[in-house]
This record gives structure tokens, C-alpha cells and sequence, in this order.
């Protein structure tokens, strides 16, 4: 029997019970629903709202039901259409009349909205931790490539030369970005919203305040409308996961793009790669192109969410009642690209020798010829017309700016002196930019420094 038939003459079709029911999706909030349960009676209890004997059977009886199903000894059916309504039939059934009491002030609206937030947090706290280690493995590598010069690209046409430290690095600061948007999220979503009801709160004296330390919120919703209907929290949590595997895809890009022939500038191991079924020589970087292109699975997630929100008149629709297909999809499709990222690029081995090749063809040094002649007072407009057309002449010439003479480069300007050819060393060009921010060994190491001790600090809270 539903546990809503009492104004009903007749039972559901059954396609309206196949095409009502979450169970499938939600049953995963089963420990959430039941310790959300628990908190829930307890408080009734302590308010005089249900006895302590009855409380404790309630109690009691969650706590088996959680073993059970853990177990796999409890079936989730269809008939009991979602994950809340699941379990207070199994307690009923198990303790009997008491088991219909646990729902006294509270509507399956507000629990709802309780138990995806605390399923949300469990899984954030998750995906941190699979962050702070993919950001460990790329201190590591940074660590170990401070003086692996490569080109440095815009529009993919080489452009100066930096060192593979700062490159990874860039990657670390982006996460760090997504680390912190996670953690934005998590304080929007630190709201109970218990004693919401169905959407006018409760004439029962709850004490929320109770709920709410038990369940380790920090605060309470403010409006029983909006705690039932507010669901940017997962929008939000689905934006810093939309924003993250955009960064994990251009990493991937990246890495795919350096594994090919053409780049070889990296070679994933053979553990993390995989092979072709027709042509023997193949080795695919098939993980990198799974994140990018799992990448747009979570855009998808986020679109679905910010369409099934749009419009919505307060206060639950049941419409709601799919956001939790994308948020769990965003969630596992996070986590599983996390978990191979780090081990995938702990393993790749980069190439030194074909970076630092690359690095001196193709004119990285010429934006520092043009420094060199700014530097003896040329205007830097000038400078850079001069070095336009010493590269158009090497060009011409099949040359690079370091096979030039003295004398050929006297003729472009003559305050370019021997020291050019020293200057125009790649590895000088790298060591010369000490901005701050900037690629020089020296201030990549300081980078790498404070990266380790905020990398510490956040490992620290975690635990
Ligand atoms: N399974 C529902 C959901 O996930 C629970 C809330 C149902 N509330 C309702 N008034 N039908 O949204």
C-alpha cells in the first residue's frame, strides 16, 4: 500500500509507478536518508514529540535496516518509489505501528533537500582529496622538470621558451582555483533544511537548532519555502565541476597533443594507455581523450540542471526529482577522471632532449632580441620592426636567429653586440624572466615552495 493512499479510490497504473519512482536513482542516498532519520527522531523525542521508548525503536530499527542493506539483504522496490519511502516502509515493517511516526513534521520535500546536501558534502569531500593528490603528482613532476625548457605556444605556433615546471604549474593554479570554487560551494550549501515541511515549515515545536548540530550544518535555512526549492547548490556544485574537467580537457589536449609523433614531447606509460585493434603499431593516449570527452557529459549535467530549475513556480515540483540523475552523473564523472588523471601523468615520461630541440627552432628567442635592443634604448616599437625583419631574412635563409653572425646582425642594427649570442640562449631567455609570476628557475622554485605549503595546509584540514 502507498504510503499516500489514504484520498485515493484506486491504485496507480503501473506506468505511473515505473515512471514516478526514483528508487533507482536515489537508492545511493540510503546512509544519508537514514541518518538524516535518526537526527530527526531523536529531536522529536527530546521536544516530547514521540516518546524515548519510541525514539528508540525508531533508532534501533534504522540502525539494522542500514547493516541490512548493506548486506544486501533489503530489496528497494519500485512500489515504494523512492529512497525515503523505502526505508520508512522497512521500518515499519520491521518495528511496526511506531515506524509511522518518524515522519511526523517533516515532509519528503525537506528531506529530500537534507539528503542530497549531506550525500553532496560526502562526495565533495571526496573529489578534494582526489584533487589535493592529482595536485601532489604535479608538484612532483614540477619538482623534478624546473629546468626542462620547452616552447611555450599561443595559437599553437611556438612562441617563447619557458620550462615544463611552469607549465604544470599553470595546471596547479587552476586547481587550486577549482579547489577553492569547491569550497564556495560547500558554503552555500551548509544549510539544514529540515523543519521546512513541505514548504510552510510546522506548527510542531521543533528544534531545529539540534537538527542541525547533529547533522553538522552550520546554519539553518532561513525560509521553509526556499529550503525545499533551492537546489543551486548542485547547480553550483555542477559549474566548479563543468569548470574543472574544462581544465582537465585542455590538459588532456595537451598531452595528447604532445604524445603524437609530430610533438613527441611525452610518452604515456603502458599502463596507462591503450592499443589498436587492427593496427599493431598504435599506442593511444585513450585515457586523456576519455576526460576530454567526458568533459562534455558534465556541461551536460549542468545544462540539465539549469533547465529543469528554469521556471520552476515555488516551492517543490516534481520535476526536481531529476536533478539527482546529473548531479550523481557529475559526481561520478568527476571523481573517475580525477582518480586516473593523477596516476596517468604521474607515469607519462617526458621527453627532455625533443623538448628543449623544439624549444630552439621556430624563433622563441626573437621577443628577446627585441628586449636586447629595448634594452640599449631602442624604442621597443622600433626594435620590434627591426627584429621582424632579421627573422624574415633568417627565414629567407633557412636560418635561426643563433646561426647569425655578428656582422649579419650589425647590419639589421648595429648596437647588437657579441653578447647576443649568449642572450639569445634559450635557457638565458628562460632565466632572464624572474617577474614575479614569471618562468625563471629561481621563481618557479619559490612558486614551488609556497604550492607545496598551501598544498600542506589544505591537506591538513582535510583530515
Ligand atoms: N523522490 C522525490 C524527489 O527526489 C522526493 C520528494 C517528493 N516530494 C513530493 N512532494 N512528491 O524529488
Amino acid at each position: 500500500m502507498k504510503l499516500w493512499s489514504g484520498r485515493f479510490t484506486s491504485k496507480s497504473d503501473r506506468l505511473t509507478e515505473d515512471f514516478n519512482a526514483s528508487i533507482a536513482v536515489d537508492s545511493r542516498m540510503y546512509r544519508q536518508d537514514i541518518k538524516g532519520s535518526m537526527a530527526h527522531a531523536r529531536m522529536l523525542a527530546q521536544q516530547g514529540i514521540i516518546s524515548h521508548s519510541e525514539k528508540d525503536l525508531i533508532v534501533q530499527g534504522l540502525e539494522e535496516i542500514l547493516k541490512e542493506i548493506e548486506a544486501g539483504q533489503l530489496q528497494f522496490t519500485v512500489e515504494a518509489e523512492d529512497v525515503h519511502m523505502n526505508i520508512e516502509t522497512f521500518l515499519t515493517q520491521k518495528i511496526g505501528e511506531v515506524g509511522k511516526k518518524l515522519h511526523t513534521a517533516r515532509s519528503r520535500n525537506d528531506q529530500v533537500a537534507l539528503d542530497v546536501r549531506l550525500y553532496l558534502r560526502d562526495e565533495m569531500e571526496e573529489i578534494q582529496k582526489l584533487m589535493l593528490q592529482l595536485q601532489e603528482v604535479l608538484l612532483d613532476l614540477a619538482a623534478e622538470h624546473l629546468h626542462t625548457i620547452m616552447p611555450g605556444y599561443t595559437h599553437l605556433q611556438k612562441a617563447q621558451p619557458l620550462n615544463l615546471a611552469h607549465h604544470l604549474l599553470a595546471y596547479f593554479e587552476m586547481l587550486r582555483r577549482d579547489l577553492e570554487r569547491l569550497e564556495d560551494c560547500w558554503k552555500r550549501m551548509d544549510y539544514m533544511p529540515l523543519g521546512s515541511g513541505a514548504l510552510a515549515g510546522t506548527g510542531f515545536n521543533l528544534d531545529r537548532e539540534y537538527v542541525r548540530q547533529e547533522l553538522g550544518f552550520s546554519h539553518l535555512t532561513r525560509n521553509s519555502l526556499d529550503g525545499v526549492s533551492d537546489r543551486d547548490f548542485a547547480l553550483e556544485f555542477c559549474s566548479f565541476a563543468s569548470i574543472l574537467m574544462m581544465h582537465l580537457s585542455r590538459f588532456s589536449e595537451e598531452l595528447i597533443l604532445w604524445s603524437s609523433e609530430e610533438f613527441s614531447f611525452v610518452e604515456m606509460d603502458d599502463a596507462f594507455s591503450t592499443g589498436s585493434s587492427i593496427m599493431p603499431q598504435k599506442k593511444n593516449p585513450d585515457l586523456a581523450e576519455l576526460v576530454r570527452g567526458k568533459t562534455g557529459r558534465v556541461y551536460g549535467d549542468l545544462m540539465t540542471l539549469l533547465t529543469l530549475m528554469k521556471s520552476l513556480p515555488l516551492a517543490y515540483n516534481k520535476d526536481m526529482q531529476e536533478d539527482k540523475e546529473a548531479l550523481f552523473d557529475a559526481v561520478d564523472t568527476v571523481k573517475q577522471c580525477l582518480l586516473v588523471f593523477a596516476p596517468m601523468l604521474q607515469t607519462a615520461r617526458f621527453n627532455k632532449a625533443r623538448m628543449a630541440a623544439a624549444a630552439r627552432g621556430g624563433f622563441t628567442n626573437a621577443t628577446d632580441l627585441a628586449d636586447y635592443l629595448a634594452g640599449k634604448g631602442l624604442p621597443f616599437r622600433d626594435a620590434h620592426e627591426v627584429v621582424g625583419k632579421t627573422v624574415l631574412y633568417c627565414i629567407q635563409n633557412s636560418n635561426m636567429l643563433e646561426d647569425l653572425s655578428l656582422e649579419e646582425y650589425q647590419q639589421f642594427n648595429p648596437l647588437i653586440e657579441a653578447d647576443i649570442f649568449t642572450y639569445l640562449d634559450v635557457k638565458a631567455c628562460v632565466e632572464r624572466r624572474k617577474v614575479p609570476g614569471g618562468p625563471a628557475p629561481e621563481r618557479v622554485q619559490e612558486a614551488l615552495e609556497e604550492a607545496r605549503q598551501w598544498l600542506r595546509r589544505k591537506s591538513d584540514e582535510q583530515v
